[in-house]
């Protein structure tokens, strides 16, 4: 993991909790954090049954890894979107990017930086590495926010809802009710039986859509969602279990978008992203999906000038 500040060391704790890997390596731009995480985290384990060698290193230590995660970077400050963060971020990744090459890294990039679909086309970019196996935490915390929204208003487990947010993760995103479940039912007719509009849905949307800022306004700072949705993806790439869940995914004429990160689900394994499920959106969704691409592409377009 490159980045030990609060979302990366979120997501060390629970790594070290999951225990999905024999060793963790903490690199951060100054050691000296790196080594105190590492040696808190150390004694978090000694709680947990298996045991997970928690460690700071450098980027040589990326030569043998499987995987690097990179949660480096500014973040927001209340108010400020994630596309406003993307020159301080750019340049961080692209050094980072840089080191992790350099050591002879073979493995997969797992992006998590803001913002996330401007800084891990870079990653791909700067790697040189096939897009399968870039690839960034995307829509999962949204979808995750999505599913508990509508957990709530139905009563039914987040885990029983198959709904995802798509495109960009960011003020353009938006929920694919038109594909989503709940129970294999179509959630668009659970809601009408139940009496739900679909302005009640689009309220739900725009909560989702919103979420980050109001945890940002309260404490500073979001972590341990994303930290989570890292976790279920790490599980998916060291576990090889071809699990679907969305991620932020290279679009290379998939609903007819070209060179941009995008959020779909997708199948994960150790090969990074096995497939892009190309979800069957309509009409409305299609033209969000194409707005959100062309958000990113004049982002991607003004930061090379
Ligand atoms: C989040 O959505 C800020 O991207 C971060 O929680």
């Amino acid at each position: 993991m490159i980045g030990a500040g609060a979302v990366g060391t979120a997501y060390a704790y629970s790594m070290a909790q999951h225990a999905l890997a024999d060793e963790f390596i903490i690199i951060n731009h100054t050691k000296k954090k790196a080594v105190g995480n590492a040696l808190d985290l150390e004694d978090a384990v000694a709680a947990f049954e298996t045991p997970v060698h928690m460690v700071p290193g450098d980027y040589a230590d990326c030569a043998e890894a499987d995987l690097v995660v990179i949660t480096a970077g500014v973040p927001q400050k209340p108010g400020e979107t994630r596309l406003q963060l993307v020159n301080k971020n750019l340049a961080v990744i692209k050094d980072i990017t840089k080191n992790v090459v350099e050591s002879g890294f073979q493995g997969i990039f797992l992006v998590a930086g803001n913002p996330v679909d401007i800084l891990t086309n870079a990653v791909r970019e700067f790697s040189g590495f096939p897009a399968n196996r870039v690839l960034s935490s995307g829509t999962s915390l949204d979808s995750y926010r999505l599913r508990i929204a509508l957990a709530k208003l139905f009563n039914v487990s987040s885990r029983s809802i198959e709904a995802y947010v798509m495109a960009e993760h960011g003020d353009s995103e938006f929920a694919a009710f038109s594909t989503a479940t709940i129970g294999g039912k179509p959630l668009l007719e659970f809601a009408k039986d139940r009496g739900y509009t679909l302005d009640e849905l689009k309220e739900i949307e725009d909560n989702v859509r919103h979420k980050a800022y109001s945890i940002i306004e309260g404490k500073g700072a979001t972590y341990y969602g994303v930290a989570s949705a890292l976790v279920r993806i790490t599980e998916a790439i060291l576990r090889n279990t071809n699990a679907v869940m969305p991620i932020g995914a290279y679009m290379t004429g998939e609903y007819g978008q070209h060179g941009v990160y995008l959020g779909t689900p997708a199948i994960i394994n150790a090969n990074g992203i096995a497939r892009i499920i190309e979800m069957p959106l309509n009409e409305d969704e299609q033209a969000a999906m194409a707005n959100s691409a062309k958000t990113l592409q004049d982002i991607q377009d003004n930061a090379r000038k």
